[in-house]
């Protein structure tokens, strides 16, 4: 008998496809996302369990889940996954490491960009109608080429968004628990997270949610940060204190942010919606084809290894 698997979104038919062979399927085939007494009822007489990160699998799942053994996450993060939990059962846990790296980093540099350079803030007002005269004065942005770039977590991802900075000749500096082994090769410094706020014109959040680096960025952080400063969190929502960032963004400094995460989401702070001085998007730091296939593809390749009894190419937490 196939083992039992619930995905929880609709995904890529290629992805179905290669999982279909191998499993006994329930999938959610609607734009609606299930409500949590629907996924603890359908995740009961599951072994697998296919989630994004808005699932949270938490005690109270496992123990709906009696059968349940390996939690597939199409997604790099699994802050929303109860590791200890999960291991306490013998589930195993996978994530999707690399594949979104360099679509995320391009994504950090269009919110970079575009909250530095007013575009969301611009766009809005030439669509209203604004726009009479040309000025020399109008919407005036933050400089990027030769400015500093602070990377706040220098992972695959903080340096694949270092190695585009090269391009524009910036000096990078950055924040991690170590030092990067690209650390070199990047011509990136390793500073404190107070030294990186004090000198970067920029600031770039991509550290990993968990208790520690909830609301690294709160009132201190961003005072120190520098009036035409550009504060960007491709990370996870938490990591800022999204309250004390609108006061903060409110009082013009930091000058701009651009935010891909929020805390809540997808539920935002009515405040950021006032601003003019944020750009705001979805959570789509992974969103292209090739990226979100590739999720989707290494999750399904985890319950695949599952399956057929052999080793997990990426789990989590071992
Ligand atoms: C991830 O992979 O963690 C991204 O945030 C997409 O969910």
């Amino acid at each position: 008998m196939k083992p039992r698997l619930l995905i929880t979104r609709q995904i890529f038919d290629q992805v179905l496809e290669r999982l279909a062979p191998h499993f006994d399927i329930e999938s959610n085939q609607t734009d609606a996302e299930w409500s949590r007494g629907e996924l603890l009822a359908r995740v009961a007489d599951k072994e697998a369990l296919f989630v994004v990160t808005s699932d949270k699998v938490d005690v109270e799942l496992l123990q709906a889940a009696p059968r349940l053994r390996i939690v597939a996450t199409g997604s790099v993060g699994f802050n929303h996954i109860d590791l200890q939990a999960c291991s306490a059962r013998g589930i195993a846990v996978t994530n999707t490491p690399d594949v979104l790296n360099e679509a995320t980093a391009d994504m950090a540099w269009a919110l970079l960009m575009a909250a530095a350079r007013r575009v969301c803030e611009s766009e809005h007002w030439l669509r209203a109608g604004h726009w009479k005269r040309w000025a020399f004065d109008q919407f005036l942005g933050a400089d990027l080429w030769r400015s500093t770039l602070g990377i706040v977590g220098m992972g695959r991802i903080g340096s694949a968004i270092a190695r585009r900075a090269r391009g524009f000749e910036m000096k990078v500096l950055y924040c991690n628990r170590s030092a990067a082994p690209s650390e070199q090769a990047l011509g990136a410094e390793r500073v404190s997270l107070d030294t990186l706020l004090a000198q970067s014109d920029h600031v770039l959040l991509v550290v990993p949610y968990s208790p520690a680096t909830h609301h690294l960025i709160g009132e201190r952080e961003l005072a120190l940060m520098q009036p035409h400063a550009t504060l960007v969190n491709i990370a996870r929502g938490g990591v800022v204190d999204d309250a004390a960032l609108i006061r903060a963004l409110r009082a013009g400094r930091p000058a701009a942010a651009g935010l891909d995460v929020f805390e809540n989401e997808p539920a935002l702070n009515p405040g950021l919606l006032e601003l003019s001085n944020v750009a705001l998007t979805p959570h789509i730091g992974s969103a292209t084809r090739s990226s979100r296939v590739g999720m989707a593809m290494l999750a399904a390749e985890n319950l695949l290894a599952f399956a057929a009894n052999q080793p997990l190419p990426t789990q989590v937490g071992r």
